[in-house]
Formats: C-alpha cells, structure tokens, sequence
C-alpha cells in the first residue's frame, strides 16, 4: 500500500464528547454521517461545518446512531493525554461496526490526526481518511477519492492523509452555516502562537492566522438576517485577531468588535479565548463603548503563581492579570470572570500552589476549566523534571475546583432581587406558557411569557434560584427586536 499525503497542497507545518446532533434522518435510502466531537469550541465548530459540508456535496444527513451511519468521523482532541487515549479506544469500537459493515468509511479528523497521522495508520489501519483541522474542507474530494479506489486491490490504494497547514483556505470552501436557534458561533482565527510550554496546540493547529475581515463581517450578517441575535466569536486568542480589511489594511480584535456591534440584529457579543497578554485598554474599552457586550468573560490564566507562569511560558506577571480585571470592573462591577488552571504543572511546589488557591479567592471566579498537567511529547514543558506525586497534584485540583464551585453558588444566590438582561430562546417543553432564556452570566432563566416573544432580549427580575444554573424570575421589560 502506497503512503501518500492527499492533495499535496501542504505549506507548514475540557473536554467531553458530543455527538453533532441531526435534525431528521428517518428516510433509510438516505446516506447518514455521524460525528463524534472531542475537546474545545473550535472543534465543534468545524464538526458543525463538516456536516455543512458533506450534506452539500454529498447529501449525507446527520445520525445521531453511529451503527446506522455509512461514514463515522471522529474530530479529535489531543489537549491532555486522556482527550488522545480515547481516540484509540473508541476507533476500536467503530473497527466492529465496519467489520459488520464493510463499506463504512471511517474518517479521523481534529489535532490527534495532524499530530499522530502516522500512528493512527498503523495502530488503526481501517481507518480511511486522516484530516487536520486545516484541511476539512478538502473532505468532499478526501471522500470521491476514497469512493474511486474502493474496488482497486489493497496493494494499489493511495492512503488519503492530508494534515497539511493550507493557511486560512478551509473558509473559502465552506459553505454558508446553517442556522438553528438564535445563537452562533463564528471563527475568526486560526491557531496560536503563542507557543505555552505546555501546550500542543500551535504544533497541532498551526500559527494563528486570522481570516479576512469582510469575510467575517459577510458571515455575522448573514446570521444575523437568518434570525441569529448572539455571537460568539471563536479562535485561540481571539485578541489576536489581525483580519486584513478590504483596502489592505488591518483590522485588530476591537475594531471587529465595533464592527460587529453595528450590524443590525446583533444584540449580544461573546468570544473565546483570549489571551491576558493582548487584553489591550482598547479591548477593555469596548465594555464601555458597547451594550452588546457580555459581562462574562473567560480569560485563561493556567496559574497564579509567577514562578509557574514563567515556566508556563505565559509572559505575563498576575500583577498584570489583576490589573487588567481590575480595570474591567470598574466598567462592569458586575463581571463575572472564569478562567482556565493547570494545576500540578512541573516544578508546582506547595507555596506556588497556595498562591494559585489565593489569586482564585482574590479574583473571585464564577467558573473554571482546571485539570491536571498533562505532559504531551513534543512540548518544551515535557523535558521539565517533575517530582510532585499525582495523588498531591489531584488533591491541589480538588481544592481549587471546590473554592470556585462555592464561589459559582454564590453568585447564583447573589442574582436573587437582581434585573439581568435575558435572550429568550425558547418555549418550555412542559408548558406553552413559561420561557426559557441564557442571562449573560449562562444561567437559564426561566419566566411567564408569550411564545412570539421568542428570539428577543427581555429585562428580568429574578425572583427565585432553583439550582446552579437555573433561576426564575418575571417580566420587567421586553425589548424591541434588535432586527
Ligand atoms: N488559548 C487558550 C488556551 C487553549 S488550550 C489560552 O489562552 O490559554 C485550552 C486549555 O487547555 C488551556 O487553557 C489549558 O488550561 C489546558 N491545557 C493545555 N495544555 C495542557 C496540558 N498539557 N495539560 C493540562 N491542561 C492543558
Ligand atoms: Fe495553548 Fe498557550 Fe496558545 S495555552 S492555545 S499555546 S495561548
């Protein structure tokens, strides 16, 4: 069997899974894709648009039952080492269903694909097509050629491996997002530089590249005329965003932020992640400037030690993170921050750990994404010699989990009597008369209302906290909608 990258077009070089939900699929003539989501927001985006992408070329309809399917694709996450182990396991329950079924076409995509493409071949050889997170959008073909050598004898088939870093061309073949609901994710930018001692991420997605602005703003609008009234804007860094705007010039991350805030029908504004080195004043600004804008942010930190950090490779001090929220609040007293911990990371020693444990009281998180360090081959921080046991490194975890936990309750509990500004998503299953909406700070409010009045954004008072994430609350205001 011939090894071969498909397309030779190459330049350089928290997590759950989640199935990519369909919205029909009984006709059985109808050929059906699963896909299975693994690790952050950026990979559920582009598994959303890998199904875009093969129901327009293909007419492949998503299934939500991988024994059902005729293509099973993995987008994959490589982050800590467990996200990757998975990988390996689940492929071996999918080597039974093509076992049953011969032509099932297995496809693994994601950053385990770009970074362990060779390994996957050889421990998994059953699987078919092998794609960075650059290269989805090559998919279409990946499958044609796939479908063209099925009857040619094994020794003639060309492996179709493409993890290539095409810089920004995916987003030129995607095709227009499809939209259900009022909310949408938009990326912005690819990859990272920043190159944290930890981290795979810039070997496996590649250097950031930002995509061109026009095209991001056509995209938003586009949205927003469909109905969408909440964007998130995606990427690594987010504020790192440099689109190149139609004169030639280039636009930084709050300048888009003014942009998008101007089209009609956008009324909300997130992003994630960003990071707490390029949290400029300009971007703290916009928390002034723009009602769109959340009072929730999430700006990962990894430590609050400088020691750590500085082995981290985060090139910032806490001083500066503090300084930073600090001026953020004097805009918004009311934001709610999370962040994301790595705890245990090498070298960690006790008082480093206790400074972490009291920049979190300090700083007051609402939420966290914490784990332990996980060491990834390839990574300067892999080399660093480690000594603290595992079992002290769970038990700094569990600490840390559990003073943001109580913190999150609390601010639950302090919404009690408050007014929060509410986007109204849908009609409760159980009764035609109670809404459900997000409030800035995610939780689910709940409240007597009409049914037409969903898609707006609503002032609530919250009148009672039923659970972490769920509230009541009644009517104060219901406003205009923002289209
Ligand atoms: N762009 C983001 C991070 C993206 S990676 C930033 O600015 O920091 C998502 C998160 O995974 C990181 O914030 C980090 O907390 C975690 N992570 C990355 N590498 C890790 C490792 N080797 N072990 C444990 N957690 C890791
Ligand atoms: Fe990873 Fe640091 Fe970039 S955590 S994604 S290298 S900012």
């Amino acid at each position: 069997m011939t090894v071969q990258t498909f397309i030779p077009n190459g330049a350089k070089a928290a997590s759950e899974n989640t199935v990519t939900q369909p919205t029909h699929t009984s006709d059985v003539s109808i050929k059906k894709l699963y896909i299975e989501t693994q690790g952050c927001q950026m990979n559920e985006y582009d598994s959303h648009r890998m199904a875009d992408l093969l129901g327009d070329s293909h007419g492949y309809i998503l299934t939500s039952n991988p024994s059902e399917a005729d293509i099973l694709l993995m987008n994959t996450c490589s982050i800590r080492e467990k996200a990757q182990e998975k990988v390996f396991s689940e492929l071996g329950r999918w080597r039974k269903l093509k076992d049953k079924n011969p032509d099932l076409v297995i496809g693994v995509g994601g950053c385990v694909a770009s970074q362990e493409g060779d390994n996957i071949q050889k421990r998994a050889p059953y699987v078919d097509m092998i794609f960075g997170p650059q290269t989805l959008h090559r998919l279409p073909q990946m499958l044609d050629q796939h479908n063209a050598q099925v009857e040619k004898p094994k020794k003639d088939k060309i492996k179709l491996v493409d993890i290539s870093f095409p810089d920004i061309e995916k987003f030129d073949f995607l095709p227009e997002p499809r939209v259900e609901g009022f909310k949408a994710f938009v990326s912005i930018m690819e990859g990272c530089s920043k190159y944290c001692s930890f981290c795979v991420v810039p070997y496996t997605r590649g250097e950031e590249v930002s995509r061109p602005l026009d095209d991001v703003l056509a995209e938003i609008a586009g949205l927003a005329e469909k109905g969408v009234r909440e964007i998130s804007l995606l990427g690594q860094n987010v504020n790192g965003y440099r689109g190149e705007t139609f004169e030639g010039g280039i636009c930084t991350f709050p300048e888009l932020l003014r942009l998008v805030a101007e089209i009609p029908g956008i009324g909300r504004l997130r992003y994630t992640t960003s990071h707490p080195l390029e949290f400029s004043d300009e971007l703290i600004q916009c928390y002034e400037d723009l009602p769109q804008m959340v009072s929730h942010l999430h700006l990962p930190v990894q430590s609050g030690s400088n020691d750590v950090l500085k082995a981290m490779k985060r090139n910032h001090t806490i001083d500066v993170y503090i300084d930073k929220i600090a001026k953020l609040r004097k805009i918004r007293p009311d934001m709610h921050l999370s962040s994301d911990f790595i705890i245990g990371f090498p070298g960690e020693t006790d008082e480093n750990f206790a400074e972490t444990l009291q920049f979190i009281k300090d700083l007051d998180f609402d939420h966290s994404y914490s784990f332990v360090y996980s060491k990834r081959p390839g990574t300067p921080a892999s080399d660093l010699p480690d000594t603290t046991p595992e079992q002290v490194k769970k038990e700094r975890l569990a600490q840390v989990q559990k003073v943001i936990k109580q913190s999150s309750i609390e601010k639950t509990d302090a919404m009690l009597g408050k007014i929060e500004r509410v986007l109204i998503e849908k009609v409760s299953d159980q009764d035609p008369n109670i809404l459900i909406g997000t409030a800035d700070n995610t939780r689910l409010v709940t409240f007597v209302g009409d049914a037409t009045w969903v898609g707006r954004f609503a002032e609530i008072e919250i009148t009672e906290i039923k659970t972490l994430n769920f509230v009541y609350g009644e009517l104060l205001n219901l406003e205009p909608d923002v289209a």
